[in-house]
């Protein structure tokens, strides 16, 4: 008997933003061996066409019968017409959504109040804070009138602590927080669940997007300590949407063993 009981995703749907690179693109794979259908959305379709090719593989190599479906749907969560035709656009056979996972976000720069670009700041809310309510309202429709469904917010530790030189991409977190608590507050009298995933420190393309590109600057966030990584993170999202139908995870706070707030970490050495 295996101690994870992954069962309880097979033949589910899931539609994951930010499915093109780390933790979006692990938690597809891992859902995809897990037996679920997986409606990968992202703004780049060369990378996601790479993650579904993994995602075959991943559920090839399980053996299961179930699922195996994997969509691709170009979406720049931040664009309201995009989104208003995310449903459109998603193949007949897989529009009936059972977990959703508002996974894509970023953060630019390490500016100080005062010196942050409002290209930059619009970018972060427009992103990580509009996108994810306007994905999350198209669907939540259509869970309350199924009564059925998971939502899956991807809010950080950034999202729980301020730390300066993150004021912008703290407050999106934060008001990911809010939302999420609100949602869950709302939907009490249903069989709907709201789980927000709060991560510390993980290694993916996220520090190379923060310093524009900087691979060098990136790296350095990383220096003497073991960072988590987005497999790591995947499953705990995959974890979450395994429970069964009454148990709502509703806050997982994961950091690296040696993070213990943003801006307190042990660099001791990997
Ligand atoms: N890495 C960390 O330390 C950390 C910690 C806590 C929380 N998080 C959160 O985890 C989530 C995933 O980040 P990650 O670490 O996996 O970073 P990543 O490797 O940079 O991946 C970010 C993903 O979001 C997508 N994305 C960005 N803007 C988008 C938009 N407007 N519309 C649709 N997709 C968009 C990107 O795809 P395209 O460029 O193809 O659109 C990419 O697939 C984010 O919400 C991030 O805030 C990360």
């Amino acid at each position: 008997m295996s101690v994870f009981n992954a069962s309880r995703l097979a033949g589910k749907t899931v539609l994951l933003t930010g499915a093109s690179a780390g933790i979006g693109a692990a938690t597809a794979v891992l859902f995809a061996k897990g037996g679920s259908n997986v409606i990968l959305a992202a703004r780049r379709v060369e990378a996601l066409k790479k993650v579904a090719e993994a995602c075959a593989t991943a559920h090839k190599e399980s053996g299961l019968q179930q699922g195996g479906k994997f969509a691709i749907v170009q979406l720049d969560v931040s664009d309201k017409s995009q989104v208003a035709s995310l449903l459109d656009r998603i193949p007949q056979d897989l529009r009936e959504v059972d977990i959703l996972v508002n996974n894509a976000g970023f953060v630019l720069g390490v500016d100080r109040v005062g010196d942050i670009a409002d290209t930059d700041v619009e970018a972060m809310f427009n992103t990580n804070v509009f996108g994810l309510i306007s994905v999350t309202q198209l669907l939540v429709k259509d869970f309350k009138a199924r009564n059925t469904g998971h939502i899956i917010n991807i809010g950080s530790v950034a999202g729980r602590e301020p730390y300066p030189g993150g004021s912008i991409y703290c407050a999106t977190k934060h008001a990911v927080r809010a939302f999420s608590g609100a949602l869950l507050r709302e939907l009490v009298d249903t069989k709907i669940r709201v789980t927000e995933i709060q991560p510390g420190m993980v290694e993916t393309e996220f520090s190379v997007v923060r310093f524009r590109g900087d691979k060098e600057k990136a790296e350095k966030v990383y220096d003497g300590i073991q960072p988590l990584t987005a497999e790591d993170i995947a499953e705990e999202i995959v974890w979450a949407a395994s429970r069964p139908p009454h148990v709502n995870l509703a806050e997982v706070f994961v950091m690296p063993v040696n993070q213990a707030t943003p801006t307190l970490a042990f660099r001791g050495g990997k």
